[in-house]
């Protein structure tokens, strides 16, 4: 899905840090064949956040054995010593946490100068204020909605306000991103609020058949963006 996050559109990522690391290969073919264009891939350092999931090698390792879109959300202090490293790992797109970053411009080009697309993400707490020098130069602003560093966590609903700012202000070439606690439940209230990515690993990888789960989700994706859009004058 070369066009992604240029595309408009509303989607569903499956976030790879729910499923059987095992069964890798099975669990990403799975969501692939159901459709799925976008795989998130969450990079935590120990340092950022308080666990540590997986490194380039896993995502190289992946990246043969999919077509996917490979979305890296990178939860580590030093995004610019290691975004290249991710990107020859054969990710497509790099988002960085503006909460580390010291100048976030510089760091919008240099991954840009690698070939990729860009991503900011604000923790639940980081205002719109905090992006607001470099959102003109990101393909995508990531809007977290649990803390990051675990999956399975309930969905913090205060972040609905800020989701829907950024959908006001974003280009018709800008992602808008949600990640953390969607479900069959979340999923309609991020989606109705303006976000046009939804990341969801417990909610797909958790259950018997990810497939399935990837399914449902798109469509109830689907309805509450169109029931937005039938709102807008
Ligand atoms: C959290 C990660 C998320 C996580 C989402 O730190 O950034 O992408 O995988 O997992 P669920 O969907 O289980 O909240
Ligand atoms: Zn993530």
């Amino acid at each position: 899905m070369p066009d992604f996050p240029a595309k408009p559109g509303v989607r569903v990522a499956p976030s790879l840090l729910a499923a059987d690391f095992s069964h890798l290969a099975e669990q990403v073919d799975a969501v692939e064949r159901a459709g799925a264009e976008v795989l998130h891939l969450d990079v935590m350092d120990g340092h950022f956040v308080p666990n540590i999931s997986f490194g380039a090698p896993v995502i190289a390792a992946i990246r043969k054995k999919s077509n996917m879109f490979f979305d890296a959300h990178l939860m580590i202090a030093e995004p610019r010593k290691y975004a290249e490293a991710f990107v020859n790992a054969g990710c497509e797109h790099i988002t960085f946490h503006i909460e580390v970053v010291s100048d976030p411009a510089a760091l919008v080009e240099h991954i840009h100068e690698l070939g990729v697309s860009v991503g900011v993400c604000l923790n639940p707490t980081t205002p719109v204020s905090a992006v607001e020098p470099i959102l003109k130069t990101v393909d995508l602003v990531l809007v977290m909605s649990v803390w990051p560093g675990f999956g399975g966590q309930k969905f913090i609903p205060e972040v609905v306000p800020k989701i829907k700012a950024l959908a006001g202000v974003l280009a018709e070439h800008q992602r808008l991103e949600v990640d953390g606690g969607i479900d069959a439940e979340t999923i309609s209230l991020a989606a109705a609020a303006g976000a046009d990515t939804l990341v969801a690993g417990t909610a797909i990888f958790g259950g018997p058949d990810p497939a399935r789960a990837f399914d449902k989700l798109t469509a109830l994706a689907l309805r509450a963006s169109r029931e937005r859009n039938a709102g807008r004058p």
